[in-house]
């Protein structure tokens, strides 16, 4: 059976925004429409605008200047679950499954094919899209780096970029002060921004999810760095670090979003339990929503230029249903069901983890 011929496409950005999102829009566009001669509609604010119906035409000039700007021209959403939609009913939320609306929305504008820019939440809901009969192709995006499949995603570069230059501003004030400085950054279940930006940062510990930290350690090591006489230490926690016998710190729900859980907070109640444990100063700050934001680093440009083009050349030449993934220096793709519902995350043998171990950093377990 030969695929069917393509002609007009969407293209969307869902879940939490990163820069370099701008980058694969212009990349997706300028490919379609100069390569191709494809017609292409931009859906405003992710799978809420496939759900409301709201997208515009995109033309060359749309997408024209904004290859170094951070954010996304279309609007997103990481709340919005066509399968699972929440609506308020009375004081009660109700969910309803609203894709086969989104298919009908689709239909209507005789749109072929929809480029899903987004993480892993966008990517599950795309190939359960994939299963009602929707041609997609991904494109991962995501500062956590954690999507599965793909050796790295665009705006992971950009994060760590923003973290590392955090982390050595506080380096400065740690060493006047002579105190214990932590870092909170972002990354959910994974610990590829706090692993990278910790080790650009010469952070002496580093706190990732995959591996679960023993307070005693921490203290220990702090209190043999001044003894030696570094009078200073710097930690680099992820958000969902967790000590041995501990949880993740948990700071919001939301309704609705595909994956409720907000995770922050971990380096504030950490600054306290390492005073107590040490009688060293000890001062946290979270990073949070910064490392969303701001230009890519040429890198993302790069790499979202990359994906944005590959997407399109493969859709073309009759790949269905696929992410574009970077492996082993290689641009291809997988197909999304292979995607969905899982993370990549950091082995412990992982060989930056044991670069890191080599000069001398902790991992507090
Ligand atoms: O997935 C990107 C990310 O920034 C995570 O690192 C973080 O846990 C989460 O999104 C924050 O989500 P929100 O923007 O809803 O607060």
């Amino acid at each position: 059976m030969t695929a069917k011929r393509i002609r007009t496409i969407a293209v969307m950005t869902g879940g939490g925004d990163c820069p370099g999102l701008n980058a694969v829009i212009r990349a997706v566009v300028k490919t379609a429409i100069n390569k191709h001669g494809l017609e292409v509609w931009g859906v405003q604010d992710g799978y809420l605008g496939l759900i409301e119906n709201r997208m515009d035409r995109l033309n060359f000039n749309d997408v024209s200047n904004i290859l170094t700007v951070g954010g996304t021209i279309l609007g997103t959403s990481n709340v919005a679950n066509p399968f699972r939609f929440a609506v308020q009913s009375g004081a009660q939320i109700q969910y309803t499954d609203v894709s086969s609306d989104c298919l009908r929305v689709l239909a209507e504008r005789k749109i072929d094919a929809l480029i899903c820019i987004g993480g892993d939440g966008t990517m599950a809901m795309a190939a359960q899209f994939a299963k009602k009969g929707l041609t997609l192709m991904g494109v991962p995006k995501t500062i956590d780096n954690d999507l599965y499949g793909t050796d790295v995603t665009f705006g992971f570069d950009t994060a760590v970029t923003t973290a590392t230059e955090a982390i050595d501003k506080v380096h400065t004030t740690a060493s006047s002060h002579h105190r214990v400085m932590i870092v909170e950054v972002m990354g959910r279940y994974a610990g590829w921004i706090a692993l990278h930006a910790g080790v650009a940062g010469g952070a002496d510990v580093i706190l990732i999810p995959e591996i679960p930290y023993d307070l005693g350690q921490i203290g220990a090591y702090v209190l043999e760095r001044s003894r030696r006489g570094k009078r200073f230490s710097i930690i680099v926690v992820a958000e969902g670090a967790r000590a041995k016998d501990g949880q993740m710190v948990v700071s919001k729900r939301i309704a609705g979003s595909p994956d409720p859980i907000r995770l922050g907070g971990i380096g504030p109640r950490l600054a306290d339990q390492i005073t107590d444990e040490t009688g060293l100063e000890c001062r946290a700050v979270i990073l949070g929503h910064v490392q969303r934001g701001g230009t890519p680093t040429p890198y993302d440009r790069i790499l979202a230029t990359n994906f944005g083009h590959t997407a399109i050349e493969l859709l073309l030449k009759g790949c269905r249903n696929h992410l574009v993934v970077l492996k082993d220096g290689r641009f291809s793709s997988i197909p999304l069901g292979r995607v969905a519902g899982r993370i990549k995350t950091v082995s412990r043998s992982h060989p930056l983890v044991q670069a890191a171990r080599a000069v001398g950093t902790s991992f507090g377990g």
